[in-house]
């Protein structure tokens, strides 16, 4: 692998041992990838402070220096100390915070170890966005942007919505980046990596709402796996909501990091451009039938009606998925025994208090809250069998994390069963 002599005085030790440690990982993981260079970066979002058992370990018996040599750079050795971040760095989703406690069953112990986290974190220069939707809180990266990011459905938003280049990273090798400013350069940093694989052909219908956008994601995941699927057909222009579901549905799906909608993403004005002028290959249709089945899907795990948890907020709310949820819930009351959560980033919760959208949902019983989910933490309310999302992520994860029926609709409809207690959702 090439290596500037930046580098190699980095990886040699001439900045301090913690440096040194983060080149040799990112070397490692550079040859087993046949990268031929690593990229320069500015921009590193990761998950460094969520409350591990390991992690609570390595801090009672080692400190917090400790945890970050072991969990954030994969090494063994007795660090001398762990510098500032050398680029700007977030802290994704995490567990849930201390306004959590006697909402949510989290263990104490878990949110005071992440409390010492962020304060460890945050003295080494990471700041803690606590959310899986970074882009909606200030982290925009620029076009042709390299990062490195993890969370897959983040990572795809940058990709294709932003036209930014990142892989899915790991929790060492965006600590390493976080102290070098350095990736390795493979995947989908390179323009030959970036282009269509797979073309999906919306017809007879209409994708507009936001339930649309989540099942077409949800499918076009399960035609192109890993791959890059071009998606055309009949839309509404997508916004920021939709977009953020579509690319967490396709990455939950299958394991998709970048798609192109020619004409709204930025790296594809047409569909030719989209697959770089290699010939298109035969178009997969998603039509009424296709559509349908997805929906079945989602839904397979539901069987009694009665709902007990209502989850919105997969990936982490807008101020106007808030508002929405608010709207709906307007002097109305959630049904005895059942509870409704929505999942925000902090920044844009304290935008929802003091917009009044908070107030009005928590009059009717309802909780914002932030920093995690369900599914990142484990955690639902206690004793809850039937829960029923507007998240396609959420709907195909929860069941298996917590072993409980799903049902999947739009958000209308699952503000309407955490009124009635019961779910009436289906397909127009
Ligand atoms: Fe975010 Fe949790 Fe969904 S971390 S993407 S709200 S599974």
């Amino acid at each position: 692998m090439f290596l500037t002599d930046e580098e190699k005085r980095m990886r040699d030790g001439a900045e301090g041992d913690a440096v040194a440690a983060a080149m040799d990982l990112l070397l490692r993981y550079g040859y087993a990838l046949d990268a031929e260079r690593l990229c320069d970066i500015r921009n590193v979002a990761g998950t460094m402070t969520q409350p591990t058992p390991v992690k609570a370990k390595i801090v009672a018996e080692s400190g917090w220096d400790k945890a970050f040599a072991v969990i954030n750079l994969d090494s063994d050795a007795d660090l001398a100390s762990i510098p500032q971040m050398r680029v700007p760095t977030c802290q994704l989703q995490h567990g849930f915070g201390p306004d959590s406690v006697d909402i949510v069953p989290y263990p104490k112990a878990n949110v005071e170890l992440q409390n010492d986290a962020e304060s460890y974190y945050g003295r080494h220069g990471v700041n803690i966005l606590a959310t899986c939707t970074p882009y909606q809180v200030g982290n925009l990266p620029l076009r042709g942007e390299h990062c490195a990011w993890m969370e897959s459905s983040a990572v795809i938003y940058a990709n294709s919505v932003l036209g930014a280049r990142t892989n899915c990273e790991g929790i060492a090798s965006t600590g390493a980046a976080s102290l070098t400013g350095k990736i390795p350069c493979w995947g989908n940093h390179l323009d030959r990596n970036r282009y269509g694989t797979h073309l999906i052909s919306v017809e007879g219908l209409k994708v507009e709402s936001f339930q649309d956008w989540g099942m077409l994601g949800y499918f076009a995941g399960g035609v192109s796996g890993e791959d890059h699927p071009v998606i055309t057909g009949d839309f509404g222009q997508p916004d920021l909501t939709e977009l953020k579901h579509f690319g967490a549905a396709a990455a939950t799906s299958g394991g998709v990091e970048l798609y192109h909608i020619p004409g709204i993403t930025p790296e594809a004005a047409t569909v030719e451009a989209a697959f770089g002028g290699a010939p298109v290959p035969e178009k997969v249709v998603y039509g009424p039938a296709e559509r349908r089945a997805i929906y079945e899907t989602l839904n397979e795990i539901g069987t009694s009606s009665d709902v007990d948890f209502i989850l919105l907020g997969c990936p982490h709310a807008s101020v106007d998925q808030i508002r929405q949820a608010a709207t709906l819930l307007d002097g109305k009351r959630l049904a005895s025994g059942t509870e409704l959560w929505i999942m925000a980033p902090r920044a844009l919760k304290v935008m929802a208090d003091r917009s009044g959208y908070t107030e009005v949902i928590e009059k009717a019983g309802g909780k914002v809250l932030a920093d995690s989910c369900p599914a990142m933490s484990r955690a639902a309310p206690a004793g809850t069998k039937v829960f029923a999302t507007d998240s396609a992520k959420q709907a195909h994860y929860l069941p298996a994390i917590l072993g409980i029926e799903a049902w999947f609709g739009t958000t209308e409809e699952c503000v309407n069963a955490a009124i009635s207690g019961r779910w009436n959702g289906g397909l127009d």
